[in-house]
């Protein structure tokens, strides 16, 4: 679409909520359809706050998956992220999506962490990525991922097993397809042009270490659809099945445009914010869908849809039947933007919390988490 940009290394930030179905449309994905949910539903039980307000909203093949595991084909899990800095809410997002399904569908799951890409597209030193590494590592665990079934792939740490998978996958894979898809130059490194390579093998990787095909569905958001579309073509040709996955929206920023970002502390709540900071962020910050004054909205309401406080809160609390109410509250005009911030932050700070105590309890069992080729072989 003109003028916006949405690929692995370059989000536009002028992106809107409109933009979604078009972009989707032109990366030849689907939408996720009311028949779709429903038969997810069938399987899961419920639906996951983000299927419900679509922010997973697209898919590839995911009805494919869901075939097969009606079978009684298992599939598994992959997804991943580049540590380039410390994390914050946005980031989290997808991790909790993706825990929710490996709980409902009780499968593997690869986390591929792709410390190689960062030192190649970003600048900053292998050091710096290190140590990132280790504390994205704790703080992704600390959602509370099932031990015996979430196994962590540190690319420089994975790098034979990774480097000969990768090469396969780099033999169909021309210079000039990288620079139609990703509009590379020719003054650009030779590893960006590589390293759809290394994003490309968890993909299939299950599937090479067992001989046989394992479907594989992939959450992601939709700034890293071109590898997988790239990784979709090239996978057949290696005899093996072709990824389905499940697309994200971009998390919104505070202000509401463009995406949470590290390097805006003031656009992003960071899982070490303290209780006031969050509290401070959300009042001051926080992207309303309220009117202007106190008058207004309890006349004509709210769009909570917009409301960045009530995504936060329909995101993190755990009662959805409270968040519902509060939907309907909110939009009438019955709720205030004060209060729902109020009811925001608290439930931020509720769930940072969780996350801070379980951190300290992983601390030290990193290592159990951690890729091991035995464990897949049959
Ligand atoms: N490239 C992603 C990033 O920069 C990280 C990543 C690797 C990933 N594999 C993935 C993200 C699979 C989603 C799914 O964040």
């Amino acid at each position: 679409m003109e003028g916006l940009k949405i690929n692995p290394w370059e989000v536009s930030s002028e992106i809107k909520e409109q933009d979604y179905p078009k972009l989707i449309k032109e990366f030849g994905a689907k939408l996720i359809d009311d028949k779709l949910l429903d038969r997810l539903k069938k399987i899961t039980g419920d639906l996951h706050p983000f299927l419900t307000s679509r922010l997973f909203f697209a898919h590839r093949d995911l009805d494919v998956v869901l075939d097969d595991y009606s079978k009684g084909n298992e599939f598994y899990l992959y997804t991943g992220r580049g540590p380039s800095g410390k994390m914050h809410l946005g980031h989290l997002l997808p991790f909790i999506f993706t825990k929710w399904l490996q709980d409902k569908f009780d499968v593997d799951l690869l986390i591929q962490i792709t410390d190689d890409e960062k030192y190649l597209v970003k600048d900053i030193s292998m050091d710096e990525i290190r140590k990132n590494t280790q504390d994205n590592i704790l703080d992704i665990l600390s959602l509370g991922f099932n031990k015996e079934r979430t196994h962590i792939i540190v690319d420089s740490e994975q790098s034979k097993i990774l480097y000969n998978n990768a090469i396969m996958f780099a033999k169909k894979l021309t210079a000039s397809t990288a620079k139609a898809v990703f509009g590379l130059k020719d003054s650009d490194n030779v590893g960006k042009y590589f390293f759809t390579s290394m994003q490309a093998v968890p993909a299939f990787l299950l599937s090479a270490i067992k001989g046989r095909n394992v479907r594989c569905l992939i959450p992601y958001g939709i700034d890293q659809d071109d590898h997988f579309k790239i990784a979709r073509d090239i996978l057949p040709k290696l005899g093996y099945y072709k990824p389905s996955a499940i697309i994200s929206k971009l998390m919104p920023s505070l202000q509401g445009t463009g995406k949470m970002s590290s390097s805006d502390p003031n656009s992003a709540i960071f899982l070490d914010d303290d209780e006031e900071t969050v509290k401070k962020k959300i009042n001051k910050y926080a992207f309303s869908g309220g009117r202007d004054t106190k008058e207004e909205q309890r006349k004509y309401g709210a769009n909570p849809d917009v409301d960045f406080a009530f995504n936060m809160y329909r995101a993190l609390e755990p009662d959805q039947g409270k968040v519902s109410r509060a939907y309907a509250d909110y939009k009438s005009g019955k709720i205030l933007s004060g209060e729902m911030k109020a009811m925001s932050s608290d439930a931020i700070n509720k769930f940072l919390s969780g996350l801070r105590e379980r951190k300290e309890q992983i601390k030290g069992h990193v290592g159990e988490y951690m890729f091991d080729v035995n464990r897949f072989k049959d």
